[in-house]
């Protein structure tokens, strides 16, 4: 056999043996064979010296050849076997990859933490539309037209009689006049002011407003309803304070006060070193509010409350830029998983 025909056996061989290799260890031990100091292609080359010159470059020439494309089988082998998932690379004892699950945004979990609590209390829950007539945001509400109460809730105008609700109370006015005493029910959405956008203001945001019509409904069970909503959500360790407020749509008002959280009642920033934190509106449904719904007043009273979903949630939560509650940015909202 010429040295020629013995390069073309080795290629041919080195061929398929790479080619029937199933480890890449295998394939390191063929190129340590075929290629390596002591390989089968390195000693036709070490013994080109020892040939006559004629035969030099030819044998030369095939040899490199041959140890190239031995090269070349060598590299796609072990792309093909690097790629191929062996049983001994699959290992069940890594941890998995997680995968991002969303969460409810923190205002509806603030939102479904309060109406849960009054759905426990016996309160069916109502919505109404967010873009609201005068008439049920104001005028059933008992606020006169031209009445300077109007002007506490700066009011976005969207066309003739209509704007958007400034809050969720125009709701009651609506449930009013759908429903019979006794009637027992809350009312979380979206509320809307002409405010200037701060760290404390926004001009779109959210409410709870809730309320009880019966027989014989007196201030004490609007005490007691708020005092039990107030120990289901901040604790059993909170105390109210109720300070005379005023509200066209109830007679007598408050706002009420729960006993900071945070420092119980010693001071501190989030309370501004008062020791109380407000957190709703609330009072006697006013008479003509009963009566312009074509409820006698006579009969039935009823109390009403209504609270700032973003001022609760801020305040759980110690936020103090109530944008970042708007700005959708996933850092924060994640927190809140
Ligand atoms: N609607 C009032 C506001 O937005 C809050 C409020 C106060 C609601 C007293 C009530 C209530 O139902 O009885 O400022």
């Amino acid at each position: 056999m010429s040295l020629l025909d013995e390069i073309a056996a080795a290629e041919r061989e080195a061929t398929e043996r790479i080619g029937t290799a199933d480890s890449l260890d295998s394939l390191n031990d063929l190129r340590v064979h075929y290629l390596g100091r002591k390989g089968v292609l390195t000693a036709f080359l070490k013994g080109l010296g020892q040939l006559p010159a004629d035969e030099r470059s030819s044998v030369g020439a095939a040899a490199n050849t041959a140890r190239a494309a031995i090269e070349q089988h060598l590299a796609g082998a072990k792309e093909r076997l690097g790629s191929v998932k062996t049983e001994a690379s699959f290992d069940p004892t890594l941890p998995g990859t997680g995968q991002t699950v969303g969460v409810p945004h923190i205002i509806n979990q603030v939102m479904g933490d309060i109406c849960r609590i009054f759905y426990g209390m016996g309160f069916e829950i109502a919505h109404g539309p967010d873009v609201e007539t005068d008439y049920y945001n104001f005028e059933a509400l008992n606020f006169p037209p031209d009445h300077p109460a109007r002007d506490m809730q700066d009011t976005l105008f969207v066309e003739g009689d209509r704007l958007l609700r400034t809050h969720t109370t125009p709701v009651q006015a609506r449930e009013l006049v759908r429903s019979k005493p006794p009637i027992k029910i809350i009312t979380p959405g979206r509320t809307f002011r002409n405010e200037a956008i701060s760290t404390r203001a926004h001009v779109a945001f959210h409410q709870v407003d809730g309320f009880l019509v019966d027989e014989g409904v007196t201030l004490a069970d609007l005490k007691g309803a708020l005092v039990a909503f107030c120990k289901a959500f901040f604790g059993p360790e909170v105390k109210l304070i109720f300070r005379p407020s005023f509200f066209p749509f109830t007679e007598p008002s408050a706002e009420v006060d729960v006993s900071c959280f945070l420092c119980n009642g010693g001071g501190c920033q989030l309370c501004k070193f008062s020791g109380w934190l407000e957190i709703l509106g609330c009072g006697m449904i006013d008479p003509n509010v009963l009566e312009i719904a074509g409820i006698d007043s006579e009969k039935y009273t009823g109390y009403a409350f209504g609270m700032g979903v973003e001022r609760i949630a801020a305040l759980r939560h110690r936020i103090n830029d109530i944008r970042l509650f708007f700005n959708n940015d996933i850092r924060f909202l994640r927190q809140f998983g």
